[in-house]
């Protein structure tokens, strides 16, 4: 989401996260001043899978240098709606990437688990939502870290993509992301579902923004962005393009600490 956008949930939101903020993240801090669309985080113990984690797990790669290549990329999740873009993902035999808040991991193991499994990659998208540029660095380390970790205790490896929410980044964010052997993925198309919750309105916007190389921002929290996913792979195989994981669209081996936007 952008920056300076205001939910009419996230007063109630960021009071749930600031009750339960000690119990999520160890040693978590204040809430930042921003009032950010922070999950509500369970403040009971992490849920494991009904899985180990995967061992020496292979990724399917897309070879995006023999294919047009675009990347959908949601994020917030995961919810109640992300099994639904799983199997339609699956159906049509499309690659995307979750952006994952650590809360919200910590909920739904097993879609974790299965987004992954299913050849989707997954991303740090911190544990609170939190806007990092406006935290503490010790903040910022322990949003980033914990929610690598918690990815890394549901699928035995950890992210090597991450996500500032709203984009907002800084210097500070980039030695973290970069130590923690993350690179930042911002996007080059916005579609602004979590304002328009119409369908048809995300669809078009998503389709516009179809071509090489683009990175394209979503939501699976929505059900009105997971109800416009088969018109935007309907367009995607009438334009020649195939959906890739974030990773294989930017031609792989992303350096840590780096921005890409997408084309
Ligand atoms: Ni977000």
């Amino acid at each position: 989401m952008r920056l300076g956008e205001r939910p009419a949930t996230a007063v109630a939101l960021a009071a749930a996260a600031l009750l339960l903020t000690a119990g999520s993240v160890p040693g978590s801090g204040t809430v930042p001043k921003t009032p950010t669309a922070a999950p509500v985080v369970k403040a009971t113990p992490a849920a494991s899978p009904s899985r180990p984690p995967l061992k020496d797990f292979q990724r399917p790669v897309t070879d995006c240098t023999v294919h047009k290549c675009v990347a959908l990329t949601f994020d917030d999740g995961p919810g109640d709606h992300t099994g639904r873009l799983l199997d339609l993902l699956s159906a049509a035999k499309a690659k995307a990437t979750f952006f994952v808040v650590g809360g919200q991991a910590v909920q739904y193991p097993d879609l974790v688990f299965r987004e992954v499994e299913e050849g989707h990659e997954v991303g740090n998208h911190t544990w609170h939502h939190t806007q990092l540029d406006a935290a503490s660095t010790a903040r910022i380390k322990r949003e980033v870290e914990g929610t690598s970790k918690a990815i890394e205790r549901i699928l035995g490896f950890k992210p090597t993509l991450m996500r500032p929410p709203y984009g907002a980044t800084d210097s500070r964010v980039a030695k973290i992301a970069k130590s923690n052997g993350l690179a930042e993925i911002i996007w080059s198309v916005d579609t602004d579902d979590w304002l328009d919750r119409k369908s048809s309105v995300v669809a078009r916007r998503a389709i516009r923004g179809l071509r090489p190389g683009a990175i394209i921002l979503l939501h699976d929290i929505h059900p009105t962005t997971v109800a416009a996913v088969p018109a935007i792979l309907r367009a995607a195989k009438k334009k020649g393009l195939t959906l890739a994981t974030v990773t294989d669209v930017l031609g792989g081996r992303l350096e840590p600490g780096k921005k890409y936007m997408g084309r």
